[in-house]
């Protein structure tokens, strides 16, 4: 059945994976407040529609770091979606390019960024954690400008990693290990088995000749306790900066005092974000964040709402309040688990055809037209 929505393609990624694969890209912190917040908070506002006004004329495009997008999506970094399908990495970038928009690289991908970008025209971004090493990160800084990324992305909500009782629950490891629980869910998901199951071994391949690469399965909790850097502050923000010299990008922001404070920094793009709710359990919503910060950065930098978006409307809200662009993140990983490269295809092009059909029945035929005008608060 051809997917028409995007959860459509959750349903499939659901038959298609392994419950621990599903649940690992599905899932959130602790009681999963903040990602059911990210879906939910976006129904506090309704549109405003305007009629009798002339949309047959369309335009998604928005522009980002002064280069111009034909659409106002972005792929978010996901690190291991080699483990949804084999070489994910490489399936999201090509999509990404087929759509003219950017794609983000996380530094845990299970694809090097010199593969992504050796197979892969258009430019990317990379995204980073602060890690303990600081000659290994300056080593990837060094990379993701060799391999041609116009845009760094530093993460700086993930210190710890957030609790994910999913996962801890179900024993989930970097490669997945092979247990008699397991085996069962494998087998009965063939050809996620025969994908990615029986394939290359899934790791974080970008360490690969690093210390941090032991070789043996890991939780990611294991991992980023021993690579990430607990004590990074704002100054380390100004280091980034200085080695990086493009535009960069902080993920993870969600209040107006640390926005700010990263404007000061000469940060280039503030992303609101709550990690998808992965992160810390009970913090605000992507939405619910977003006018505050969008008020406190008064365009000095571009503001990039991630978090939640399953929909075209939820992208036009988040345009109306004041966002560039908007990122996703399980909903391509969805689209990749459902049939890969297509998958991500279909993805894509859900969210652009339901932008677009949201704008016309707003009444509004260009970015520029979007504000808090298109929008009303539900005040309950
Ligand atoms: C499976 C998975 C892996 C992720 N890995 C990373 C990562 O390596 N780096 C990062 O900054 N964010 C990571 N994120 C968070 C996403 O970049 C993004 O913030 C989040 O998915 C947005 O919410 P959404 O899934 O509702 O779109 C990950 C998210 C998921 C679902």
């Amino acid at each position: 059945m051809r997917a028409i929505n995007i959860d459509d393609l959750r349903a499939a990624a659901h038959r298609r994976l392994p419950r621990i694969i599903f649940e690992f890209i599905d899932g959130g912190a602790q009681d999963e407040v903040s990602l059911r917040a990210n879906r939910e908070d976006f129904q506090r506002w309704r549109f405003r529609p305007r009629v009798l006004t002339d949309v047959s004329a369309r335009d998604q495009s928005i522009t980002l770091f002064g280069q111009s997008y034909p659409t106002p999506l972005i792929i978010s970094p996901t690190g291991l979606a080699g483990i949804v399908a084999r070489r994910g990495e490489l399936a999201g970038a090509r999509a990404a390019a087929k759509f003219g928009i950017p794609y983000c690289l996380s530094c845990m991908s299970t694809c090097t960024v010199e593969e992504i970008a050796g197979e892969t025209p258009q430019p990317k971004w990379f995204q980073l954690y602060v890690l303990r090493d600081r000659g290994l990160t300056r080593a990837f800084i060094d990379r993701a400008r060799a391999a041609n990324c116009t845009a760094l992305v530093l993460t700086v909500d993930t210190k710890v990693q957030g609790p994910r009782e999913r996962d801890m629950r179900n024993g989930f490891t970097v490669p997945p290990k092979f247990t008699l629980g397991t085996m069962v869910d494998f087998a009965r998901h063939w050809r996620w088995l025969l994908d990615v199951g029986l394939g290359p071994k899934v790791t974080f391949r970008n360490f690969d000749g690093t210390a941090a690469q032991s070789g043996n399965a890991v939780s990611i909790t294991q991992f980023i306790a021993g690579q990430y850097d607990l004590s990074i502050s704002w100054k380390d923000v100004d280091w980034f900066k200085s080695v990086w010299g493009g535009p960069l990008a902080l993920k993870g922001v969600l209040t107006p005092e640390d926005a700010k404070i990263a404007l000061d920094h000469g940060v280039d793009a503030v992303i609101v974000s709550n990690h998808g709710g992965r992160q810390l359990d009970g913090a605000m919503s992507a939405i619910e964040a977003l006018p505050d910060v969008v008020d406190a950065v008064q365009g000095r930098a571009e503001v990039i709402l991630d978090g939640g978006v399953r929909r075209g409307a939820d992208v036009v809200k988040a345009l109306s309040l004041g966002a560039r662009a908007c990122m996703i993140g399980r909903a391509w990983l969805y689209g990749l688990a459902s049939d890969g490269e297509a998958g991500v295809d279909r993805a894509l092009q859900i969210l652009i055809n339901e932008i677009e059909v949201t704008m016309r029945l707003l009444g509004r035929t260009t970015v520029a037209e979007l504000g808090h005008d298109c929008l009303a608060r539900q005040r309950h």
